[in-house]
């Protein structure tokens, strides 16, 4: 194994949720660069290989499709339907949505067993950490959202899948990190005041 114990813990305790990316018309990320995410996502632990994650890279057609969506649920959330300020805080919905350098949806296919589906969550989740970590490695901040596009019928719609089939955990907003990403959320609780070491 090349990489030191140090670049490692370096590397894991460096990433950090990021929510400013460098706009994609000047940084665009390259399929190549997703690829090598999704490649580290699919190494994640899973038990009994069930490999329950699917992932969607969004395109231009389907951002543009699922902006309006994002945008919907975003303005229905903060204003009365039909006033101005609905109509402000769609438009600008669409226009963050639309420039996310690239966005990606995770689904976990769900299992029939409660047990099983719980431990594909776990999966999917790591699979996830494995993308972010190697997004962070090349220079690209994630965020990972929960936010309702994910429970939206149309973005199900968007991406040919039936929601009690797969369900969608995660849409991985992603970019070339631009400034410093909050430093606020870098901070843990030590390892002593969460670890019990037993006799
Ligand atoms: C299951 C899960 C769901 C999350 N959902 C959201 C979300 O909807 N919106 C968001 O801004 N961040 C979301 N996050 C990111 C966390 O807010 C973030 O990891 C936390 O603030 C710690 O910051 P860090 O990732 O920089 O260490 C989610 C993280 C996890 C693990």
């Amino acid at each position: 194994m090349s990489i030191s114990t140090e670049s490692l813990l370096k590397l894991i305790e460096a990433r950090r949720t990021c929510y400013l990316f460098n706009p994609k018309e000047q940084m665009p990320l390259t399929d190549e660069q997703i690829e090598s995410c999704l490649q580290a996502a699919i190494w994640a632990p899973n038990h009994k290989l069930t490999q329950p994650w699917r992932f969607w890279v969004l395109g231009e057609q389907t951002q543009l499709e699922l902006a309006s969506v994002y945008a919907q649920l975003r303005a229905d959330k903060r204003a009365e339907p039909g006033t101005e300020n609905h109509l402000a805080i769609y438009n600008a919905a669409v226009d963050k949505f639309k420039a996310m350098p690239r966005v990606v949806l995770v689904g976990q296919v769900l299992a029939e067993d409660v047990v099983v589906r719980k431990e594909d969550y776990a999966a999917c989740a790591c699979a996830i950490q494995n993308l972010q970590l190697m997004a962070w490695q090349q220079g690209i901040g994630t965020q990972w959202s929960t936010g309702p596009i994910l429970q939206a019928e149309q973005t199900y719609q968007a991406i040919n899948q039936q929601a009690d089939k797969v369900e969608l955990i995660g849409a991985l907003y992603m970019g070339h990190l631009r400034g410093d990403c909050s430093s606020q959320n870098a901070k843990r609780k030590p390892v002593a005041e969460v670890t019990e070491w037993l006799a």
